[in-house]
């Protein structure tokens, strides 16, 4: 393989090959809209706490969704990409394909990853944008000094210890979206009112009919 073949591994020769199923048949069948909410924001912002209440409520209401967790995926699908940007970024594209996936089979996904770079999640937006999907981008925002007196995992420790190298907010940036459909202040706003909130902006976007 020359090395512009590796660098760049094209699909020129790869034909897509269509079936007679597609996303509004699947959609009909499970009687909703499908599309991505993507929850960004610092470890420890509770991302994962309100997409674990955001899907507990859609399924309360016979919606079928999947939650794709950046801690969970590492153990899998992306367990062999580390915290440096690049390996940060293939890791949201990734994910980003996979959400694709999802909603192209007619789930409503609920993806936390914290994905600090605005051009990962900007990739992951256009990504849904070229195939018509929905992308609704959730900033979980709360003040780093909140999110490390949380420290759930005890990663903030680490990180200050020095046992940690390139932990979000400490000493790699997080860069906040320009314009996010939702920003969720989980610092004074509880985990219920906050899913709440997700549920009506899907009800907004035609995704879940009111309840
Ligand atoms: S992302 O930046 O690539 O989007 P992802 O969401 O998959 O990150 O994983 C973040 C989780 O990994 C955090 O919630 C935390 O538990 C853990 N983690 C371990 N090392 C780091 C680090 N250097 N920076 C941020 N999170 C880390």
């Amino acid at each position: 393989m020359s090395k512009s073949e590796s660098e760049n591994p094209s699909s020129d020769n790869v034909v897509w090959h269509s079936g007679d199923v597609n996303r509004p048949d699947r959609e009909r069948m499970l009687g909703q809209r499908a599309g991505t909410v993507w929850f960004t924001g610092l470890s420890g912002s509770g991302k994962s706490t309100v997409a674990v209440e955001v899907e507990r409520r859609l399924a309360a209401g016979g919606r079928l969704c999947y939650r794709l967790d950046g801690d969970n995926l590492r153990h899998g699908l992306n367990g062999d990409l580390g915290f440096g940007e690049s390996d940060r970024t293939e890791n949201i594209r990734r994910t980003g394909e996979v959400c694709r996936l999802l909603v192209d089979a007619g789930v409503i996904v609920l993806a936390s990853f914290v994905s600090p770079f605005r051009a990962d999640r900007d990739a992951v937006r256009s990504m849904h944008a070229a195939a018509g999907m929905p992308f609704l981008e959730v900033h979980v925002e709360v003040p780093i000094e909140v999110a490390e007196q949380r420290d759930p995992k005890g990663l903030y420790r680490k990180a200050r210890a020095g046992e940690i190298r390139g932990f979000t907010g400490i000493d790699q940036p997080y860069e906040a979206p320009d314009a996010p459909e939702l920003v969720l202040a989980t610092s004074s706003v509880s985990v219920e009112a906050s899913a709440a909130s997700v549920v009506e902006l899907l009800e907004g976007r035609g995704l879940v009919l009111p309840g």
